[in-house]
């Protein structure tokens, strides 16, 4: 018998740009990405835009045809896809099609570009569509929400939902550049301005103590509309997301373990029970006060730190309870209780079930049990504070 092994080491570099303006004329970083690409002719460039989004921002094409006859080496198709904002984008595979579609007509080769700007949801679609498209269009992401600029704008997947369930089909993809453009966040109504700040809270219990400290101090005038603040959150959060990227040894989640996922597998649940009612972010605060509950009521962290983990979200202005958190929870197995949620995150990468816990602020540690009980006196509990505010 005879067989060949071969190794093919593959690695990617990608940069993420925070600016500001970048569409105005003298904004050259989106221009010079496209040069740095191209032989000398222009590329074509597609975009797809964020229907939520464009809403406030009604000139943007306007910008976009502008800086594209400014910087010629952008070949602009002018027929932008519009998908509507939110979980609608990632809800209709028709609008991954629409995408095909233009890419079919316009003639775009894996030498173009398809820029997407939008929340996390429509950049998902998008980078579906251009992953599929050609086996791989590149992809520039300009992120406008919170959440998309600190974390899911960053990273390497993209995703529709299917079959009822969240990101059933998509691809690990790393995108051409991330593109952060901190003016997009000026119109986001006050939900989606906040929402973002708990998968900050999330990296900083899982990594970085003193980046927690420092969303303790801020979390107040965070939700009051503190730019700088806000700022200095995403860049550190992104950060750590890319560090985490590069250096975790399974970038694309080939194993049993998603770290970075801590308190997603009661979010992504909540998610679906509440008809995505609550907002990805809104439901993540909730997993993490959740999984937090948990940690301590089993001993791994001490009182004092659970508090504190809660209170920052409280003065952040999240709410940590929805009667969705216990729905169903005597009767785990069925597909709808909220304990359902267990099976189907680790059934999303396979092999054995590995929960994210807490042994401390800065400090996570998987585990591969739980403890049902324990998790419905957590869920008891946070009614309870609900009713009663820490
Ligand atoms: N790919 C990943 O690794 C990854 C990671 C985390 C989350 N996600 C996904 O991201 C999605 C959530 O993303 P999100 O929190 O960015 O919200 P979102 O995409 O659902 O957008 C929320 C709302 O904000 C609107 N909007 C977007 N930008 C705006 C702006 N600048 N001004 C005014 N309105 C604007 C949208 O139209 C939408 O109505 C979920 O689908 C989640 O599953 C993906
Ligand atoms: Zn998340």
């Amino acid at each position: 018998m005879k067989h060949i092994e071969q190794n093919v080491p593959v690695s990617f570099t990608y940069y993420v740009h925070f600016t500001e303006g970048l569409f105005d004329r003298d904004n050259t970083i989106f221009a010079d990405l496209i040069r740095d690409a191209s032989s000398g002719k222009p590329l074509k460039v597609l975009f797809v835009l964020d229907e939520g989004m464009f809403s406030h921002h009604n000139r943007l094409m306007e910008s976009i045809r502008a800086y594209a006859d400014e910087h010629p080496v952008i070949e602009l198709i002018d027929e932008p896809v519009i998908m509507p904002g939110g979980e609608a984008a990632k809800n209709d595979e028709y609008l991954v099609q629409q995408v095909h579609e233009v890419v079919n007509r316009a003639n775009l080769d894996r030498h173009a570009f398809i820029t997407a700007i939008g929340g996390g949801a429509v950049l998902d679609a998008a980078g579906y569509a251009a992953a599929t498209a050609h086996r791989g269009i590149r992809l520039i992401r300009v992120p406008t929400t919170v959440l998309s600029q600190n974390d899911s704008g960053v990273g390497v997947k993209n995703g529709i939902n299917a079959f009822g369930k969240k990101n059933f089909l998509g691809t690990f993809a790393p995108p051409y550049a991330v593109l952060n453009d901190y003016n997009f966040l000026e119109t986001l109504d006050h939900r989606d301005w906040r929402a973002g700040i708990s998968e900050a809270v999330k990296v900083a219990l899982l990594k970085d103590k003193s980046f927690f400290e420092f969303l303790e101090q801020k979390a107040l005038s965070l939700d009051k509309g503190d730019r700088e603040a806000m700022h200095h959150l995403i860049y550190r959060c992104a950060e750590l997301h890319l560090e985490h990227i590069a250096t975790s040894g399974d970038p694309f989640e080939m194993g049993s373990s998603r770290p970075l996922d801590f308190g997603h597998w009661s979010a992504h649940k909540l998610e679906q029970l509440t008809d995505y009612e609550l907002r990805h972010g809104e439901a993540v605060a909730i997993g993490i006060a959740l999984d937090a509950t948990y940690s301590y009521l089993k001993g791994m962290i001490n009182k004092e730190s659970w508090q504190r983990i809660l209170q920052v979200f409280k003065n952040a202005g999240f709410t940590l309870f929805v009667p969705e958190l216990e729905y169903k929870k005597d009767e785990p197995t069925v597909p709808d209780s909220i304990f359902y949620g267990l099976e189907e995150f680790r059934e999303h990468l396979g092999g054995e079930l590995t929960i994210m816990l807490l042994e401390g602020i800065g400090q996570g540690i998987e585990v591969h049990k739980v403890d049902i009980d324990t998790y419905r006196e957590a869920m008891s509990m946070m009614r309870k504070m609900d009713e009663q505010p820490v």
